[in-house]
């Protein structure tokens, strides 16, 4: 499903650099690290009535990218959440909000490679939008398997939340021309490591399986959905899985920040299971029942 223009974001205002401005007149130096190398860090996350789900987790992993990234001069945390609790007050947004939060390693001197060329500090990017989860949860999507590996810490960690996402939309354009919704991606061995943009998991016989966060992103919804099923008794195990394993899986399904939780009905043209996703529907009954626990407002500092 093709997402299509909110007309409720025309007049987004956006955070940029120290300032709030009309989307129309946001703007960044072509001197940035992003458009230079696409050197910078980000989060998806996502404001509910409750508050913004996570938001201790996802600002750990971005001052943890930005870390082993060796940025320099990297903005408080506090001064982070300052800027996102300003600028979702400004829009006055208070639920159905996907927020794109992006740290880079700032503006270069000169254009050129070397972090050294970064002599201003870190820029920071603050992007809301009215953006309710991007799939219909209630009927799944469709996947393929695409050629393109994902990165392993072999050659790029995919612990590191960074912009440099060719490896993922070069997946995403095969799964495009295939007329599908996403692509899965495996690791350098043949096994799966994720989709183009979300996490994968597989239940067969009761048990939920998802792959080792060996070449994925340890997603925040892919953790918490972990812990869902522990504290409800269902058993959870991280393993190797093959295409066969998946082909032959009674569920599958997806999780990310920006869509939820989400039935993979059909992967390389095999019908999943029954299409009955009894699992995927109970975990998403105690992701519902049990977020607020896990949401923060404007008056709380994590
Ligand atoms: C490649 C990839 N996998 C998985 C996810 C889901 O992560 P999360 O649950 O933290 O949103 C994302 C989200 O940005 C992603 O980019």
């Amino acid at each position: 499903m093709l997402q299509q223009f909110d007309p409720r974001n025309k007049e987004l205002k956006l955070y940029v650099n120290g300032e709030i401005v009309h989307r129309d007149q946001a703007k960044i130096s072509v001197f940035d690290s992003v458009v230079q190398g696409g050197d910078a860090v980000w989060e998806g996350l996502r404001l509910y009535p409750e508050g913004i789900i996570w938001l201790d987790r996802h600002l750990d992993r971005l001052f943890d990218s930005a870390h082993a990234l060796a940025f320099e001069n990297v903005p408080t945390r506090e001064s982070v959440q300052d800027a996102l609790w300003e600028t979702l007050e400004v829009n006055n947004m208070d639920k159905d909000v996907h927020i794109r939060l992006t740290l880079t390693r700032g503006e270069k001197i000169t254009s050129g490679m070397d972090p050294r060329l970064n002599q201003m500090g870190c820029g920071l990017i603050i992007v809301p939008e009215w953006k309710p989860p991007v799939y219909d949860n209630s009927k799944g999507i469709k996947v393929i398997t695409s050629t393109i590996r994902r990165n392993s810490p072999l050659f790029l960690d995919s612990k590191i939340h960074h912009n440099n996402l060719l490896n993922n939309i070069q997946a995403k354009i095969q799964s495009n021309v295939a007329g599908v919704d996403a692509a899965l991606q495996l690791d350098k061995d043949g096994f799966a490591a994720e989709l183009n943009g979300t996490n994968i998991f597989a239940v067969k016989d009761g048990t939920i399986y998802t792959p080792y966060a060996k070449a994925c992103l340890p997603g925040i919804t892919r953790g918490y959905v972990m812990e869902l099923a522990r504290a409800n008794n269902i058993r959870m195990k991280e393993d190797d899985l093959s295409l066969t394993t998946l082909y032959t899986a009674d569920e599958l399904f997806c999780t990310g920040t920006m869509g939820e939780l989400t039935p993979i009905v059909e992967l390389d043209g095999r019908k999943i299971g029954n299409g009955k996703n009894w699992m995927v529907t109970q975990l998403n009954g105690y992701f519902v029942q049990d977020r607020s626990e896990h949401c923060v407002d404007a008056k709380t500092r994590v």
